[in-house]
């Protein structure tokens, strides 16, 4: 067991490096080196991991600075279901598994091959053609983590559309204003899903929601669980029906590389969510390659990720980075902790995964429940592992590593985000010495620059916000329907910049550190929250006149949310009502979004031109010394000691 070195870090196993691609830190400089000085080479060469239509590109990358635009293989033609599957059907991956399918019940589980999953997603094009897509219109997918997702969105890909998943456990509301931005003319849904033992309704939000006026005019459910669920006529469709009726053949549409490939939605800091687009070349090559080094997959491996299709990790290493590598990748619809704390062990060594990839607070929540189930179960199989969605705490990586990895595995701590489609920021497991907790170095082709709020370059230990010179391959190139917004948001605030929303120190080493969101976003079990949407639902309750929402540090989810909340003439702190307040914020935005702790307030700290100040409600929450802070701008600083003393 590989244990760790005198200056804290710990090095990858002589086999480990057999196994990796970049297996020392001058080839990665090397690469690296090339990445940034001849991007224009670099990108040609990696292009050659993807199979296009027509290479006719002008140019490799185009970028209008004043515009916040930017192309990469503007005029190259390629297919992004051709790259997952096709391809390596013809190349004799026909009968090697590429999706497995693990149910929430135990023993439940469906193994498609590239032929099986091929023919499964030409059909179901041929569903979607059939109900009028085209080309370029969007389809809504409120799906749980079932297969029919993946045939789904594989499915858009193959004819064009731009698919927009919105995660199966958001609210009607949140799903009808994601339907609604989108314009989606087909929704593909099911009758209900299943978590941990537990049957939960979809269709009956879907109904509610179209009670509504909506884009929609079709619907497709998929029989899930086999519960009795309202159909309309002439709307609602039952998925089987429609796929026994369908073609088997359907061709790929040849896309231009800038073609819009997908629409995500993520929080920000206004309460309207933003529809983050992302083009099908850019980001193809960028999932294609990340996985490849992030994890030096090889050829027969079996990779899990635990996120769920409804985020950007569920998009990039579920689905898209793993199929166009020709990987089995494991689809898992259920939780860690059914029907037991070992239930990912289980599946571990019952698939002997080789790659596993999970979030912080997962890891968190296992290390909580011993280390026994781990041990229970055979996890030797496993050669590499991975982190992403909020720092990983040392002691957490530890655990990991010792534990899970027994030593063997080295863990990739990948920093990205939904905007940036794939890693920019990790340590490549086989090219040096892993540190604990830090994202370490820069992707090929990224430059990360830390800047204080001036704009000067921040000085080395201290921390400043995370930018990148230039845009990448798989950057987002806009938000749908809202490119002030865009160039608002990423470009503006550091002219020249990529600006990510996170605050980041660079160590004497040049290593990386990631220190969280610096804005209104808060991070529950790494899902990001906008404050703003919170606040909104908050303030749509009938008692409410105002509400601010900042984030607390949780053991468990990393960080939870506190909400302050000052009330209506009339209305009175109860009990009763704040728990109708943390049930409002459940239902306008969804359970992931639920309110630890709601604080009834007289008066929130505002400045002279009403801001509330959000720095100053963030210490009084999470019980540190807001003394410190400077109150003099504060329109009656004496709201404070109220505020502290009202703490719940
Ligand atoms: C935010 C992006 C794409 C990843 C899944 C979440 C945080 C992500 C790390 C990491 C520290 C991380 C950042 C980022 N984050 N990975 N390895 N170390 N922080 O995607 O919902 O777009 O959230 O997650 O704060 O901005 P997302």
């Amino acid at each position: 067991m590989a244990s760790e070195n005198a200056d804290g870090t710990y090095s990858p196993s002589e086999e480990y490096r057999k196994r990796t691609y970049i297996d020392s830190y001058a080839k990665y400089e090397e690469m690296y080196r090339k990445s940034i000085e001849e991007p224009e080479e670099f990108w040609t060469e990696q292009a050659e991991n993807l199979d296009w239509y027509s290479k006719g590109w002008k140019k490799v990358f185009d970028w209008n600075k004043k515009a916040s635009t930017f192309t990469w293989f503007k005029g190259g033609k390629l297919n992004a279901c051709y790259n997952c599957l096709d391809r390596h059907v013809e190349g004799g991956l026909k009968n090697t598994a590429a999706l497995i399918f693990e149910a929430d019940e135990p023993g439940n589980s469906r193994v498609y091959t590239y032929g099986l999953l091929l023919s499964e997603v030409e059909k179901f094009a041929n569903v979607l053609k059939s109900k009028g897509v085209k080309k370029g219109d969007r389809v809504a997918v409120y799906l749980p983590m079932i297969p029919e997702l993946a045939i789904t969105v594989l499915a858009c890909a193959r004819i064009g559309a731009v698919h927009s998943v919105v995660f199966s456990g958001f609210s009607t509301d949140s799903l009808f204003n994601r339907v609604q931005d989108s314009d989606s003319k087909v929704l593909v849904t099911c009758d209900g899903s299943y978590r941990g033992g537990k049957t939960l309704d979809m269709k009956g939000k879907v109904n509610e929601m179209l009670e509504r006026e909506t884009s929609v005019d079709s619907v497709i459910v998929v029989k899930h669980t086999g519960k009795d669920v309202v159909m309309e006529d002439g709307r609602d469709f039952w998925w089987h029906e429609e796929m026994s009726k369908a073609d088997l053949k359907c061709p790929c549409e040849q896309m231009d590389a800038e073609d819009p490939f997908f629409i995500l939605y993520t929080s920000g800091s206004t309460g309207k969510p933003k529809g983050v687009l992302h083009t099908v070349g850019g980001y193809m090559l960028g999932v294609t390659i990340t996985f490849k080094y992030a994890f030096d997959y090889r050829p027969g491996e079996t990779h899990w990720c635990t996120a769920d299709l409804g985020w950007i990790t569920g998009h990039s290493y579920v689905l898209y980075g793993p199929l166009s590598n020709g990987a089995t990748t494991l689809m898992f619809e259920g939780v860690p902790n059914y029907p037991d704390n070992g239930r990912f062990w289980e599946i571990v060594e019952n698939w002997k995964v080789d790659i596993f990839y999970t979030a912080p607070t997962a890891i968190r929540m296992m290390r909580k429940s011993g280390d026994e189930w781990v041990r229970k179960h055979d996890v030797s199989s496993l050669k590499v592992l991975g982190s992403v969605g909020e720092p990983i705490d040392s002691s957490v990586w530890k655990w990991y590593y010792e534990v899970v990895g027994n030593g063997r595995c080295p863990i990739a701590d990948t920093y990205w985000q939904t905007e940036t489609g794939s890693h920019i920021i990790l340590p490549l497991p086989g090219a040096w010495n892993q540190k604990p907790g830090s994202a370490m170095k820069p992707f090929f082709g990224i430059e990360p620059v830390i800047l204080n709020e001036d704009k000067t370059p921040t000085p080395v230990g201290q921390d400043g916000r995370l930018c990148i010179k230039k845009p990448w391959p798989s950057c987002a190139r806009t938000l749908w329907g809202d490119h002030e917004k865009y160039k608002e948001t990423y470009w503006n605030p550091y002219p020249g910049y990529y600006f990510s929303g996170d605050g980041a120190r660079q160590d004497s080493d040049g290593d990386i550190w990631i220190t969280g969101r610096v804005d209104d976003v808060i991070s529950v079990a790494g899902h990001r929250i906008g404050a703003a949407e919170v606040e909104a639902a908050l303030i749509a309750h009938p008692a409410v006149s105002e509400a601010a929402v900042v984030p607390i540090p949780d053991e468990m989810k990393g960080e939870a949310i506190y909400g302050f909340v000052t009330l209506k003439n009339g209305f009175e702190d109860s009990e009763e009502l704040r728990n109708d307040l943390v049930k409002q914020v459940r239902n306008e935005v969804g359970p992931i979004a639920t309110p630890k702790t709601i604080q009834i307030a007289e008066e929130l700290p505002k400045t002279r031109s009403g801001k509330i100040v959000r720095r100053m409600l963030r210490k009084i929450a999470s019980g540190s010394d807001f003394r410190s802070m400077d109150a003099s701008t504060l329109v009656d600083p004496g709201v404070l000691d109220d505020l502290v003393k009202g703490r719940r």
